[in-house]
């Protein structure tokens, strides 16, 4: 069903690879483990269309299932309404998939975004959201958790964004799954970074598929 060969890689039109494109995300060269690395084009899809759905989706569903240990939106469903995730960045790609794959799991979804993107955002699924320039963006986030708020993704994770996501926490702690590593600045809220490779690694008993090929 799908061919790999050492050299160029030949796949199949209605397939392409999604998750390992080697060191760099501009690689002309790929090399694919036909187990974890390709998936069906959906239906009506063009090439260009699907070549998104690799990284984006991937970091968004390791963030939430991985990092933050989460169930898997395709195995269970939260029953408690109070069960609430910060995606802080909602509108980016990884947040974009991280508001619909929170919600299909059943979570309430607050985010930040600038005002031209609340539509955007509310279209996929988030419950609250918030404009992330304004001043008082943390403490509007607090007050809608009521203080209670335990987890998190930070899909920008630089600039003011560290400070602001661990600020977003309530009072208890808690975790902020993050994209580019950071220390947290507060003792009580954890951080967890970890990159896409390592999901490949987890289910390829610790190897790259890179690694398995040669
Ligand atoms: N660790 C990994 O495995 C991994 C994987 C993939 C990507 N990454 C990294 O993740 C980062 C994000 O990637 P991406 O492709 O999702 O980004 P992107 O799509 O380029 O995100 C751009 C959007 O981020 C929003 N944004 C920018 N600054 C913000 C802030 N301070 N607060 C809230 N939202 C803000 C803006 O939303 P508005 O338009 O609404 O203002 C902007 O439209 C990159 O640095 C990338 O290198 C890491």
């Amino acid at each position: 069903m799908v061919r790999l060969q050492i050299g160029p890689v030949r796949l199949h039109p209605s397939l392409f690879p999604v998750l390992w494109t080697g060191p760099s995300n501009t690689t002309h060269y790929l090399v694919v483990d036909a187990k974890l690395g390709v998936v069906p084009i959906p239906d009506g899809w063009s090439f260009e269309e699907a070549a998104q759905l690799g990284v984006a989706p991937m970091t968004a569903l390791q963030r939430l299932h991985q990092s933050l240990e989460l169930p898997s939106p395709f195995e269970a469903r939260s029953t408690d309404p109070r069960c609430t995730v910060l995606i802080w960045g909602g509108a980016s790609a990884i947040g974009q998939y991280a508001i619909q794959f929170a919600k299909l799991s059943g979570l309430r979804v607050l985010t930040t975004a600038s005002p031209k993107n609340f539509d955007l955002v509310r279209g996929l699924g988030t419950d609250e959201v918030f404009d992330y320039r304004d001043e008082s963006v943390v403490e509007e986030i607090c007050a809608a958790t009521w203080n209670a708020l335990d987890i998190a993704i930070n899909t920008v994770s630089e600039g003011k964004t560290p400070e602001q996501v661990t600020s977003a926490i309530g009072d208890k702690g808690g975790k902020v799954a993050i994209i580019l590593s950071y220390e947290s600045p507060r003792p009580t809220v954890k951080v967890a970074f970890s990159k896409l490779p390592d999901v490949l690694r987890r289910e390829s008993n610790g190897k790259c598929p890179t690694e398995l090929l040669v």
